[in-house]
């Protein structure tokens, strides 16, 4: 592939931003091909250099992706004036790699959002055509029933639009319910307006799974993690 600044190639890692890997090379600790670097200006082939910072190897990924656990008041987007924005919980180094949310969750919404800088496997992963389910936990005021459950099964309409079959599996009920509810695609605020249809309004959302990929339960609200190679290879395989 074509070459690259070693400052950008390392940096990519996320692991330095491009003054740590400055640092890095005056102090020696940057070696290509066995040879130490002279400068972060040098060039390299990212996928066939050698690149080791004391003594470690970095694996060149040519694409970001990691998983956040979403909190409650942070908006699903890159940029907006009016408030936080699920970019600002990641550091200066992953904020430089142009990475999106990978769908939006609301505001009031917790949970698993992927975000990347690969556009074409995310818009993809998002495709009701693609069929990759997302699962939420959902807390409702009022009593969770079978009609229900069989009424997210049959697809309901919403604002003269029809959903897709979805899963709603009934946890508890009573005057509060909670349910986990399974969806095939992304329509504005569905779970919250299916079960509002339904006359039990949400009182509380996560998501929980994206496909393959479950939050992982080690990621506190607002914490992070870059995808590993084993999740990357079947988000790839689900097209
Ligand atoms: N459905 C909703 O209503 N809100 C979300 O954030 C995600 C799915």
């Amino acid at each position: 592939m074509e070459r690259l600044r070693l400052d950008k190639i390392i940096a990519a890692s996320g692991r330095y931003s491009r003054r740590e890997v400055k640092q890095l090379v005056r102090q020696g600790r940057v070696l290509v091909d066995g040879v130490p670097a002279r400068s972060p200006e040098d060039k390299a082939d990212p996928e066939a250099a050698e690149i080791a910072v004391d003594g470690e190897v970095l694996r060149y990924r040519r694409y970001t992706w990691v998983m956040l656990h979403k909190p409650a008041g942070v908006l699903s987007a890159t940029e907006d004036g009016r408030g936080k924005t699920v970019l600002d919980l990641l550091p200066q180094e992953l904020q430089r790699q142009g990475l999106f949310p990978v769908g939006r969750l609301d505001k009031d919404t917790e949970g698993l959002l992927l975000l990347t800088n690969e556009g074409g496997l995310a818009h993809d992963l998002l495709s009701p055509r693609h069929h990759v389910d997302k699962v939420y936990y959902a807390r409702t005021a009022g009593t969770l029933t079978e009609a229900d459950r069989r009424a997210f099964a049959e697809g309901m309409e919403l604002g003269g639009l029809l959903c897709l079959p979805a899963e709603l599996e009934i946890l508890s009920a009573g005057p509060e319910s909670e349910a986990l509810v399974t969806l095939r695609e992304g329509k504005f605020h569905q779970v919250k307006r299916m079960l509002a249809q339904r006359g039990k309004p949400v009182l509380y959302l996560k998501r929980v799974k994206m496909g393959n990929l479950t939050l992982d339960p080690a990621l506190a609200r607002g914490d992070y993690r870059y995808l590993t190679d084993e999740e990357l290879r079947e988000l790839r395989n689900f097209r």
